[in-house]
């Protein structure tokens, strides 16, 4: 879920498809992940989001949706990325 980052969670393509199938573009993205055999670890503390990532095997994405998200890819992480030196100075600032 890119740890929560709000371009990818608010990204046109992703809203069309989840509103296709009545469902949030978290759920998209986890549903995306798991038909492409991945492992999803999503992190909430939040009940109602926790029950919301496991709601997810009710649909499914066309192969059509599936090549869409593909095409997102940038090549880049959203988040932490330890060999981008931009991330690496962000996070020798936290501490
Ligand atoms: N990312 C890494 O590089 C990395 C490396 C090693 C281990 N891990 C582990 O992998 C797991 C996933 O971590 P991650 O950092 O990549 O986090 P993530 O699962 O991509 O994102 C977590 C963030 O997304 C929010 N969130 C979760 N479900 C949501 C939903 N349905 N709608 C909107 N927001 C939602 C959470 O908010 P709330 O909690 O406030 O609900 C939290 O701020 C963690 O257990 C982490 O320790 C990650």
């Amino acid at each position: 879920l890119g740890n929560g980052n709000e371009e990818l969670l608010n990204n046109t393509a992703l809203k069309a498809i989840a509103e296709k199938y009545h469902k949030t573009v978290p759920q998209v993205i986890l549903r995306w992940h798991l038909q492409e055999g991945f492992v999803v670890i999503p992190k909430s503390v939040t009940p109602s989001r926790i029950e919301e990532n496991f709601n997810v095997f009710d649909f499914e994405l066309s192969e059509d949706e599936m090549n869409t998200v593909r095409s997102l890819d940038t090549g880049k992480r959203l988040f932490f990325d330890p060999k981008d030196p931009e991330w690496e100075e962000k996070m020798l600032n936290v501490v």
